[in-house]
Formats: C-alpha cells, structure tokens, sequence
C-alpha cells in the first residue's frame, strides 16, 4: 500500500494506472470500524484499484462540534487499510489554503431537514470537500455508508447536477449484535451510555416491524419509537419519517417508499442511524 500525503504526490501516482484500471475510492475521516472495512470489500469487488481517503475535515464541523476532539487514529487506520487490501491511502494534512477556501460547494434544500437542520453548514463541507477528493482522486466508483443517508443522497445529487463522472454506491450499514450502528463516536460512550445506545436502533426496528406488520399510521410508529427512546433516558434530536430519495416528510405510507431517522445525543455522543420500513430497497 502506497500512502500519498499531498494532492500533487496521489495524483502522481494514479496517473499512469487510470489509463487502463478502474478506480474505487473510500473517503474517510479515519477511525476506522467495520463498517469502513466493509466499503473497502465491496470498492475491491467493484474496481481494479482502491483508493482510501482520510482526512477530518474541519469545514464540516460547527463551532461547538467536536473537530479538536474527533478520534485521530492513523497508524492503527494504516495497518487496518493495508490488511485489508487497500492499494492507495491519501492522507493530506489539509486541503484548504491558508486563509480558508474562498470557493465552496453550497446544497440547496435538502440540507435543511434531519441532520442539516441542526448542523447548519455541515452538508455545504461536506459536499465541498467530497468534491475536492473527487477532483484529486478522478475515481471512477466512490463508496459512502448508509448510516449517512442524508450525506449519501446529497452526494449523489451533487454527482447528478454537476455532471460528474463518479458512480455513487452506498454501503449497508454494519451493526453491532445489539443492533447499535458502527460510528466512530461510539467511541465516546461510557459502558452506561453503551448500553442505552442500543435503544436507537430497537426504537427504528421496531418502527420498521410495525410498518412491515401493516401500520400506516406515522403517529403511531413515532409513538411506539418516542417509548423505547424515553424508557432509555434518551430525546431525540429528531425522529422522522421521509422519502428516502427527496428526504421530503412522508404523511401516510401507502406502501410508497419510506425510512425512519433518529438522531440523539447520548452522554457525550450525538448518534445517527435510519432504516427503510419496507422491504423494497430505496434507491
Ligand atoms: O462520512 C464521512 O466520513 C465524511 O463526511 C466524508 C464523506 C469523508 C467527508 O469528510
């Protein structure tokens, strides 16, 4: 595994295989879990080379978030990418000029529900940064987990209106045997908050499981969803219901597509998971 540590020394080394090899490409903020592994997998089953990404990425952080104390693991990231295959692991120190990039990426309209709503800038860093990779890397196939469904879709929505010639895959988020969804700020939970996490994802299966049983109504899924939260001391953030392809908020569910989103800060740990209430997979 080669690691580059700037744009001009990863796309030197990219340049002569593009020609006749198909690029997959992981970005990551490093930290990385099974569920990185998994992209990682799937991005080798898909492409000739893999290239993985990691890079905390400060224009995605609000003032008050935790971009100084985001997990910074690299040497344990680095062993993890080269067992598991990885040809090529791009690690800038930064991407932005000095000053601050006066160009960047701005989404409209999706950002202001779930997690853009309450994280007002994120999606517009991330987006900008994405695509800064995607210019550096030029993959041809680029591998984003579930769990960020409203990352996934922006993302891919950006690939469509700005014509880019990147084919976005998602990967089915990997969960611990509880259920809890794999972040890297699990890391942040105390063996209590550990064990009351898990009521996130209980709180979306049994949404799902009520659905699958024939519920419509969206009230009576939140409510049975609110029960399991509270009896674990848990307030979400948000607990919606939305198309999965607009993220526009479902009034009845009729069969149509739709999944379930929670956030919630559990001690020191703001967690996000979703799931599709229906069998029939969304995109
Ligand atoms: O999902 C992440 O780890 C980040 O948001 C991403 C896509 C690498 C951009 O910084």
């Amino acid at each position: 595994m080669r690691i580059a540590r700037t744009p001009s020394e990863i796309r030197r080394q990219l340049k002569s295989l593009r020609a006749s090899k198909s690029v997959a490409f992981v970005p990551t903020m490093g930290c990385l879990h099974a569920g990185h592994l998994s992209l990682i997998r799937r991005a080798k089953a898909l492409a000739d080379i893999v290239v993985v990404s990691i890079y905390v990425n400060p224009l995605q952080f609000g003032p008050n978030e935790d971009l100084d104390s985001y997990p910074r693991t690299f040497d344990a990231d680095a062993k993890l990418c080269a067992e598991a295959g990885v040809d090529f692991l791009f690690n800038p120190t930064t991407l932005y000029p000095k000053s601050g990039p006066k160009i960047t990426l701005k989404a409209d309209s999706i950002p202001d529900c779930l997690c853009g709503r309450s994280r007002p800038g994120h999606f517009d860093g991330v987006i900008t940064v994405v695509n800064i990779l995607f210019n550096i890397v030029q993959p041809d196939i680029a591998l984003f987990g579930e769990k960020d469904w409203q990352q996934l879709t922006l993302i891919r929505r950006m690939t469509l209106d700005l014509h880019m010639a990147v084919e976005v895959v998602g990967g089915e988020t990997v969960r611990e045997a509880d259920g809890l969804a794999l972040s890297s700020r699990n890391r942040y939970l105390t063996t209590a908050d550990r064990s009351r996490a898990v009521a996130i994802s209980r709180a979306l299966y049994t949404m799902q499981q009520l659905a699958r049983a024939g519920e419509c109504d969206i009230e009576a899924l939140k409510h049975a969803a609110i029960a399991i939260l509270t009896d674990a001391g848990i307030t979400a953030e948000y607990l919606d219901i939305r198309n999965p392809d607009s993220l526009k908020r479902k009034v009845t569910l009729n069969n149509r597509p739709a999944r379930a989103f929670i956030a919630a800060r559990v001690g020191h740990a703001r967690l996000i998971d979703n799931m599709p209430l229906h069998q029939t997979e969304d995109f």
